[in-house]
């Protein structure tokens, strides 16, 4: 699952987990989590709420997802999160938002390929975990994204995940998986394909396409953990993965997560008869009284 800032943070991963890991084994080997993306500069200030996103969820491996503009903060992050019971470091090259382009950060990375080359090899040494970086499509003439993910590789990454869009592209368009396949024969480590990738059926395709080691599925999953196993949810089973989402995340912030879970509420309530007058009533849900009455409402009106 693909790092989501405001989404994948420690019960939307763990949820996941659970849907996802069908093979009865207690840690899949085949399914991955990742953070919200952290920075490494609030991490050396010691900002609490920056260490509060740290957190490994249960159920699959999960990677911390960094970003930042300074090799000497990666290093000094990557020794801290190296302790914390992740299973891999994710570098951040790919975000494309204004407070993080403008600050270098990113996206910005790609434009500055030296630095993150630089950045790669810092976290590595650092680093008791393996090291993956997380890139867009290069917009600069004057070096490829295979090159990009050459340096990369070549400063210690242990995988690279291409989402196929460019800083300019945002979130619209259409992903390029020409792209993934030419960083698949550019690269000895795995390739993971990344960009609206929404099924299994999609993944499959995209795998045989490009010949990409692993997907990464980013807003196919958002109200929708059954997407990693393929499973149809019924309405029924819907209203399980909203309590039992419901539950984990106020047991792991308290009530005051409402605010966040109705984003999360939005997306599980979306493509049926009445959702709308459901995701209304959810932007106004503030502690257990609300939901329950909010569930109420919806297994009254559409449980059938
Ligand atoms: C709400 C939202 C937050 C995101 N936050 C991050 C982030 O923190 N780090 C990151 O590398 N990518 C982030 N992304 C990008 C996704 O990881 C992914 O690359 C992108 O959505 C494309 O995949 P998809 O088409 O499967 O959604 C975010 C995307 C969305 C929609």
């Amino acid at each position: 699952m693909a790092p989501m800032a405001g989404y994948t943070d420690y019960a939307f991963r763990s949820l996941c987990a659970e849907y996802a890991c069908t093979d009865n084994s207690p840690v899949s080997p085949r399914f991955f989590t990742v953070t919200e993306m952290v920075s490494v500069k609030a991490m050396y200030y010691k900002d609490l709420k920056t260490y509060a996103l740290l957190k490994p969820n249960t159920g699959s491996i999960c990677g911390a997802q960094l970003f930042g503009n300074e090799a000497d903060c990666f290093a000094a992050a990557a020794e801290t999160v190296s302790d914390m019971g992740f299973g891999f470091i994710d570098i951040n090259a790919g975000c494309p938002m204004p407070k993080i382009y403008n600050n270098g950060s990113g996206s910005a990375l790609l434009n500055t390929p030296k630095l993150l080359g630089k950045i790669v090899s810092a976290t590595v040494k650092a680093s008791e975990i393996p090291v993956t970086v997380k890139m867009r499509v290069s917009e600069n003439d004057s070096i490829s994204t295979e090159d990009i993910a050459r340096i990369c590789e070549y400063n210690g990454a242990a995988a690279v995940t291409i989402h196929a869009r460019t800083r300019a592209q945002y979130y619209s368009g259409v992903a390029d998986r020409d792209v993934i396949k030419r960083v698949v024969e550019a690269v000895a480590i795995p390739v993971i394909g990344n960009g609206d990738i929404a099924s299994i059926d999609n993944a499959r395709i995209v795998r045989e396409y490009t010949g990409c080691n692993g997907v990464m599925l980013g807003r196919a999953a958002l109200g929708n953990p059954f997407v990693f196993s393929g499973t149809v949810p019924t309405f029924a089973d819907i209203i399980t993965a909203v309590k039992r989402h419901t539950d984990l995340a106020v047991a792991d912030k308290g009530e005051r997560v409402f605010r966040e879970l109705r984003a999360h509420y939005a997306h599980y309530f979306k493509g049926f008869t009445g959702a709308a007058e459901l995701r209304k009533l959810a932007v106004s849900v503030a502690d257990y009284d609300g939901f329950n009455a909010l569930l109420d409402t919806a297994l009254s009106r559409y449980g059938n």
